[in-house]
């Protein structure tokens, strides 16, 4: 299984915006494919995403130069290598790249090539991903959290709070967690259309992006179109919102345009405290800003035991961080990006890491998508519980959802679904 072709090029992601796909072929024939995603809300610790910054092209956002570090830099390091030595072959990228960040080489050419060879390698032991990352463990199908409502940077801030998503905890398998997120997601869309809404467009992740009064408003429609589905809110579908902090966090203090509030921290945690208390919300991201660990202290100590706390711009996917946070006791969940590090290996030794420590994993998708549907896959086979990948809506994300119930389907009954076991503590 000797690599033998390793190339880039340039494709279109779901906001029309370029990304990159490599390709990696091996002696056999067999090659993989993977598509970077990219994010619009990324946090600063995050590993680069290099783009050209050529104001003459795509307004600075090509990846030229990512796909040139593919085919000239990275191609001759690994040509003859064998595609199943997946941690040698991450190690050759990051060491090739010799960035803590990935900044040389960019995370999106790392990552492209380092999944790329798990799926040749996946497609000459004609196994599927799923089942050749997991080794035949127990499969787990993840819990979805599935975008409703959509604000800040996806939806040009049309409220702070970057999503409100419904996670269905009555479901007993994927498959009806799907069907359950689709009629809410349609008895949604009705309500708003009452209301004057019918015009507007979908956010980036395919959820709705009204411009509603205030933060209450979401979640009030929410309820009602989990009731007038027959649902009952908290027992059948409960909350969780992506507050995605660090977007609306300056000199010490949360501007809340839609709340028309400035808030330190601890008014933060009292108005996330609150809206817990209020509603059956069970997970809240980002509650506060990528560097505010005080703030992130005193929301741990309030909710920690209650609510699921996921750090995301927090935490990117980094072990060094999630090691602060775990040492801190700060936080309880971890949202996993793998551009957010950059290979494959890293990714799945945060996720390990976080599960030995009894945090939840969450493998999410990025705002910017494409058809690639390799976090199902990672999902399963590292029995991470949970995933997010946007709305009901639009191909990038639904090629994901029908991964998921591709795979339900194939493992028929030796598959189990994480349920509501990852909220055991909400
Ligand atoms: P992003 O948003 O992909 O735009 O960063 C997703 C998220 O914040 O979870
Ligand atoms: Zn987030």
């Amino acid at each position: 299984m000797k690599i033998t072709k390793v190339e880039a090029r340039e494709v279109f992601d779901s906001r029309g915006r370029p990304t990159l796909e490599a390709e990696v072929t091996i002696d056999s024939g067999h090659n993989g494919r993977m598509i970077v995603p990219s994010g619009a809300s990324t946090g600063i610790h995050e590993a680069l995403e290099l783009r050209d910054g050529d104001r003459q092209r795509y307004n600075g956002l090509g990846v030229k130069k990512a796909v040139e570090n593919v085919n000239r830099k990275i191609a001759p390091e690994l040509l003859g290598c064998d595609v199943r030595d997946q941690g040698k072959i991450d190690q050759q990228l990051i060491n090739l790249d010799g960035t803590s960040n990935k900044a040389n080489l960019g995370a999106n050419a790392l990552l492209g090539v380092s999944v790329a060879c798990a799926k040749a390698a996946a497609a000459a032991e004609n196994l599927a991903l799923y089942r050749y990352l997991g080794n035949d463990k127990t499969f787990l199908l993840p819990m979805p959290m599935i975008n409703m409502i959509s604000g800040g940077m996806h939806a040009n801030r049309s409220l702070d709070l970057q999503d409100f998503l419904i996670i269905p905890v009555g479901a007993t398998s994927f498959q009806q967690a799907m069907e359950m997120s689709a009629t809410v997601r349609s008895q949604l869309r009705q309500l708003l259309d009452k209301q004057g809404f019918q015009h507007l467009g979908l956010a980036d992740e395919g959820g709705f992006g009204p411009p509603l009064d205030s933060h209450q408003a979401a979640f009030e429609l929410l309820l009602k179109a989990i009731e007038q589905s027959g649902f009952r809110p908290g027992e059948d579908i409960a909350f969780a919102i992506d507050v995605a902090a660090s977007q609306f966090y300056h000199d010490g203090q949360y501007h809340l345009q839609t709340e028309q509030r400035q808030l330190d921290a601890a008014a933060m945690v009292e108005l996330l405290a609150d809206w817990s208390e209020k509603y059956p919300l069970i997970s809240i991201e980002d509650g506060l800003a990528e560097d505010d660990w005080q703030g992130w202290k005193l929301l741990t100590e309030k909710l920690g035991t209650k609510v699921q706390l996921i750090g995301d711009d927090l935490l990117t996917t980094n072990l060094h961080r999630l090691r602060q946070a775990l040492e801190s006791d700060t936080a309880n969940a971890i949202l996993v990006k793998m551009n957010q590090i950059g290979t494959l290996t890293e990714t799945i030794a945060v996720l390990e890491m976080a599960k030995a420590h009894d945090y939840a994993t969450i493998v999410s998708a990025r705002s910017g998508e494409t058809e690639d549907t390799t976090i199902a896959d990672l999902a399963v086979a590292t029995a991470a519980g949970q995933i997010k990948i946007g709305s009901l809506a639009t191909s990038e994300r639904m090629a994901k959802y029908n991964q998921l119930l591709r795979i339900e389907n194939e493992l028929a009954h030796r598959s189990v679904f994480s349920g509501r076991k990852p909220f055991r503590r909400t």
